[in-house]
């Protein structure tokens, strides 16, 4: 069934586990991400990066609602990283009722005027947003930002960006990257915890392909309740295919094995999250 972002993640703060955002491209991971949810029992969330709607556009939008409105667990559907008003506005239209609206690029006062815009806008149609303190690095399609870019949350700040903006929940960057690390993640738990101290909002980390089960679920104790993973998923995709296209050029089964290929990175990330068995 089609749920909210914002009520999967009060259900996962209350009972101590977090939620997979996946991030889809068509329908194969519109697939994969609803078939591993029903096999786990599990609450989960598809998310459109701003690469992949301008690819698909809004029937890629419509393709998400509709698989979450079959599903037998709750789906919510979440526009990710996304820097442009028109962009939030098309999706809100369409029936998506959570976006990030990333302002981690702009300075701090641009950051803040334009997160504040995004949630009026959002607010006025039911809606929640996440925001980004700090800056990640990493790549994540057409988006790449240098190690020498890259910031952490300040806890101070984070106060003051929740108080200005009245975001509904914060991206941390704690070391966390998108893509894969190079060599064991290092993530700044102690900062985790005091942004967690400091702010009352669910906690969201980016960057979760790679980070080992420990980290997870270190981070989950200290607050976070929502992990994107991308990478992985692109990876199981693209490894399904290369896999098979030589010994079956069917692209029906070649769909068919990218989907369950993704099907089992979800399904592993549900029960390593804990949400498994939560629907
Ligand atoms: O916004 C999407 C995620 O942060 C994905 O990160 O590709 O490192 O899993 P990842
Ligand atoms: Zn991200």
């Amino acid at each position: 069934m089609l749920s909210t972002t914002i009520a999967l993640m009060k259900a996962a703060r209350e009972n101590g586990y977090a939620l997979g955002a996946f991030n889809v491209y068509n329908l194969e991971g519109v697939r994969a991400v609803g078939a591993a949810a029903e096999m786990e029992h599990s609450p989960a969330i598809v998310q459109i990066h701003p690469s992949a709607l301008r690819h698909g556009g809004i029937p890629l939008v419509a393709l998400c609602l509709a698989a979450a409105q079959e599903a037998s667990v709750p789906i919510a559907v979440h526009l990710d990283h996304s820097t442009s008003p028109d962009e939030i506005r098309a999706v809100l239209a369409a029936g998506v009722t959570s976006i990030m609206a990333d302002g981690s690029g702009l300075s701090y006062a641009d950051n803040l005027a334009f997160t504040r815009e995004m949630v009026a806008l959002t607010h006025e149609h039911k809606g929640t947003v996440e925001a980004e303190l700090g800056r990640l690095a990493g790549t994540e399609d057409d988006l790449t930002v240098e190690e020498y870019e890259a910031r952490f949350t300040d806890p101070d700040q984070a106060v003051d960006f929740l108080v200005q903006t009245g975001t509904d929940a914060l991206a941390v960057c704690i070391g966390n990257i998108h893509g894969r690390y190079r060599g064991e993640p290092c993530l700044d738990f102690d900062r985790l915890d005091a942004i967690r101290k400091a702010v009352s909002v669910p906690l969201v980390l980016h960057g979760a392909s790679g980070l080992p089960e420990g980290m997870v679920r270190r981070a989950i104790e200290l607050g976070v309740c929502k992990f994107s993973v991308n990478t992985e998923l692109r990876e199981a995709y693209l490894g399904a295919l290369r896999d098979h296209l030589a010994e079956s050029p069917d692209l029906l089964t070649l769909m068919q094995s990218a989907t369950d290929a993704m099907k089992g990175v979800v399904s592993a990330k549900l029960q390593l999250f804990g949400s498994a068995g939560k629907a």
